[in-house]
């Protein structure tokens, strides 16, 4: 966030701070869509759908098809390696397997599609809205593929069959509490990248590396990359300080979830998001219109930091 700029200007502005709000400029047919438009708020209160435990599926095709999303779930680059270009898997970030409450859960989302995405001006199907986290957070555009799974393929169609699974009994149409990630207050201090990296020494550098780098075993993920080539891109939702700061406070440290106080997960989600990742894969030319076009939001794309713009992107 540039200091200077009262909190929540810098909120409203597109993210360099030196633009002021720009409509989206993509068009119905433009291939570069943002999938990753910000959910609206979850209902408030405790999450009331138990989604079934693992272990025990349904009989006949289905289950098998569930099984193989859950696979999928857990192991993407293992079973989905062609068209992941990061080191995540989907469960990185929708926590046990897409089970946990404000980690942007399978039920909660499996009924909320079809649904219109105002960013890119059409009805997105839950297949569409699972290719955009292979777009975004899964960084599609440096896999062998190049691009995510194709409409129809059986990796969308199985998580889409895992994610029906986890969300049975859940009403259509209705949002549930526990969907998305939560929504915190405004920081009462502006989120500042020095106490941010304090924050992460502290509470995240012990699993995450101290470059963010997480851990692998051989090529098996143990902790997750945060920013660096593994890490998700430029385009995607976690890159947005208010989501990641939201994900952050409900689930990290892993284990120790609402430990932090709401101004350290500000903090240290600017931290991680002053970062510099793969690029915005919608960009074609200079930083600033691609901010102007797509960053409309609480973000530090385009913004100046250590002497670079973010947003450069690696590889
Ligand atoms: C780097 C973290 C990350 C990874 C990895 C990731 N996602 Fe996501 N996912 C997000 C974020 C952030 C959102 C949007 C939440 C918001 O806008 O509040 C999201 C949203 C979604 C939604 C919509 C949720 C809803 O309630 O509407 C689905 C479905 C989804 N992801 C599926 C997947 C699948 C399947 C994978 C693996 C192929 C995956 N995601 C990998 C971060 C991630
Ligand atoms: C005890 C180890 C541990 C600590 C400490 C920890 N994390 Fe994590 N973190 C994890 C694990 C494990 C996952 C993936 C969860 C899974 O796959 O079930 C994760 C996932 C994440 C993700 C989403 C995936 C990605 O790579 O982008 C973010 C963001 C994140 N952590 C940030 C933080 C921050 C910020 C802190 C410090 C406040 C922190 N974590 C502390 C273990 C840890």
């Amino acid at each position: 966030m540039k200091t200077s700029t009262p909190w929540l200007l810098t909120l409203l502005a597109a993210c360099g701070g030196a633009t002021a709000p720009t409509a989206p400029q993509t068009t119905s047919d433009d291939a570069a869509v943002d999938h990753q438009a910000e959910l609206p708020p979850a209902p408030a209160g405790d999450a009331t759908h138990t989604p079934p435990a693992p272990g025990v599926y349904p009989e006949g095709p289905f289950g098998e098809a569930v099984k193989r999303g859950e696979a999928l779930f857990m192991d993407t680059p293992g079973n989905a390696g062609r068209y992941v270009g990061s080191s995540l898997s989907c469960k990185n970030c929708h926590l046990d397997n897409g089970r946990t409450a404000d980690s942007a859960p399978m039920w909660g989302a499996i009924g909320m599609y079809p649904a219109y995405r105002k960013k890119n001006d059409k009805v997105n199907t839950m297949e569409e809205r699972i290719q955009g986290c292979f777009v975004y957070s899964m960084n599609a555009q440096d896999s062998e593929a190049g691009e995510p799974p194709p409409l129809g393929d059986p990796i969308l169609t199985d998580i889409q069959a895992y994610a029906y699974w986890l969300g049975q009994g859940v009403p259509l149409g209705e949002a549930q509490p526990g969907r998305g990630f939560p929504e915190l207050d405004a920081p009462a201090q502006t989120p500042d990248v020095t106490r941010g990296a304090e924050v992460y020494a502290q509470h995240c550098a012990s699993c995450h590396g101290p470059e963010g780098q997480g851990v692998l075993a051989g090529d098996k993920v143990v902790f997750p990359p945060l920013w660096g080539e593994g890490g998700y891109n430029w385009g995607a939702g976690m890159h947005r300080v208010n989501t990641a700061a939201g994900f952050i406070w409900a689930n990290m440290p892993f284990g120790q979830g609402r430990t932090l106080t709401e101004q350290q997960a500000w903090d240290v989600a600017t931290f991680i998001n002053s970062q510099e990742r793969p690029a915005d894969p919608r960009q074609t030319g200079a930083i600033a219109d691609n901010d102007a076009s797509f960053h409309d939001h609480d973000c530090q794309y385009g913004e100046d930091h250590d002497g670079r713009t973010l947003g450069e992107g690696l590889k």
